[in-house]
């Protein structure tokens, strides 16, 4: 299993002397946000309880880190799935938490066009069944539900804020919509607290493979190292608002502790395309991109060398995309007293860092640390995400 990148938690938990110690649970806590979201709790003394669904190969490796210490009572990890309601009932009915942070989810948008029956019932009625666990038991339990700036899919107003109408454009972005909604809808018919972020993109050095930044980083760094000529990617001109999703986290923990439950977006506000991206990514590996061509001949060259090192394959395409997106994040800065601290360059250079040390590590090791291969529909053609 790769090695993660762990930031320094402190050993010594601080728990609060007066108040009664929080319990949380943490669905998709082996995620990226997860991770650190358990981080974030555990140095605020919460006793955390993760689901960890069931996987054929250890998945827990975001968190292993935090549990080093088995006898620690404040990290467990319970077997779950959001697709199980009876499982759920069971879990939250055993712990009795004061929060419930909804993080689990197929959050791959592609992946939502191949697998869009699994994705709605894990992404929409995933957090349906925790709901109707909390309004069952009658348990003061927060809810915090992870939503998505990709629910305003084709947007219908620039930048993005809790009043633009949603405009979805993939079965990813629709079961958010729902998930959006019933939560919504829990608060105000059974007095739940029960509170969406709607969070931009947000990246790390724990970001999933597959996603753009994290296939750019890594792969720009084994580039770097002779590992492997080029990477492929699709859509070169779409635009993200990209910020780190350890800033990320302290607001969802923030809309939690909000006096009312509410909606909230959570953003930089800053927008830049999948090029810029690469460029960037680059000049912290010391190259120089030029772009050379337009559309599926588009190239990134290194200007210096001459090599093609990043070309467009259709296979990344998305039958329909979601071209551009940017926070408007008011809301949240003013009633949470919430801010990014880290900006776009700053993140592509802790991505690169952490990834050329991987990219490290498999020249030595002379093998790749992680593989993802992504197979068309009769396998003939294999291609890493
Ligand atoms: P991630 O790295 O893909 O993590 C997803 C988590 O959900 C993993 O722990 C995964 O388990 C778990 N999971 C998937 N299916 C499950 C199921 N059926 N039952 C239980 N757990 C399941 O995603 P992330 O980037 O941390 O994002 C966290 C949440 O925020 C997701 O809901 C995502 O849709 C949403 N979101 C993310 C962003 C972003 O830019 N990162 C932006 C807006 C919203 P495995 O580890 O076993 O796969
Ligand atoms: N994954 C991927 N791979 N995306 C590519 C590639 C490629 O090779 N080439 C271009 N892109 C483009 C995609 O078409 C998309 O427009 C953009 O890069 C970002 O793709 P992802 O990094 O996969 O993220 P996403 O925006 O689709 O979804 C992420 O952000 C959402 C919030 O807006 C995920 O984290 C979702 O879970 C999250 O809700």
């Amino acid at each position: 299993m790769p090695r993660i990148a762990t930031s320094s938690i402190s050993k010594h938990r601080n728990f609060p002397k007066i108040m009664p110690q929080k319990k949380a649970i943490i669905t998709g806590i082996t995620g990226q946000d997860g991770s650190y979201l358990s981080e974030l709790l555990l140095e605020k003394g919460y006793k955390i309880y993760g689901i960890q669904r069931r996987a054929s190969l250890p998945n827990t490796y975001r968190v292993d880190h935090l549990y080093d210490n088995v006898e620690d009572p404040n990290f467990n990890m319970m077997y779950g799935d959001l697709s199980d309601s009876s499982n759920l009932v069971r879990v939250i009915n055993a712990v009795k938490p004061d929060e419930i942070y909804n993080l689990a989810a197929q959050s791959h948008v592609q992946i939502s066009f191949d697998k869009p029956e699994y994705t709605v019932n894990v992404n929409a009625l995933g957090p349906l069944r925790i709901l109707e666990t909390i309004r069952n038991l009658q348990l003061p339990i927060r809810y915090y539900q992870a939503s998505s700036s990709e629910m305003f899919g084709k947007v219908l107003e620039i930048p993005q804020n809790e009043s633009t109408p949603f405009n979805p454009r993939s079965p990813y972005g629709l079961s958010k919509v729902f998930a959006f909604y019933i939560t919504k809808i829990f608060r105000d018919a059974y007095n739940i607290f029960a509170s969406n972020g709607i969070l931009f993109n947000h990246e790390s050095p724990r970001r999933g493979f597959n996603f753009v930044t994290r296939k750019i980083t890594l792969g720009l760094a084994r580039v770097k190292l002779g590992l492997i000529d080029k990477i492929s990617l699709g859509n070169l001109e779409s635009q993200r608002d990209w910020g780190h999703s350890k800033d990320y986290v302290e607001a969802i923990w923030k809309i939690l502790q909000h006096h009312e439950p509410d909606d909230f977006v959570v953003g930089t506000g800053d927008t830049h395309s999948v090029r810029e991206f690469v460029e960037e990514a680059a000049k912290n590996l010391g190259i120089e991109i030029e772009w050379q061509g337009t559309g599926l001949d588009e190239k990134g060259v290194d200007k210096k060398t001459g090599k093609v090192l990043v070309d467009v394959d259709p296979i990344f395409f998305r039958p329909t995309e979601v071209a551009f997106l940017q926070s408007d994040s008011k809301k949240a800065r003013a009633a949470l007293n919430w801010e990014p601290r880290i900006d776009f360059k700053e993140l592509a250079r802790i991505m690169v860092e952490a990834d050329l040390q991987y990219a490290e590590e498999e020249a030595r090791s002379h093998r790749p640390i992680v593989t993802q291969k992504r197979y068309n529909i009769n396998g003939s053609k294999r291609k890493p995400l």
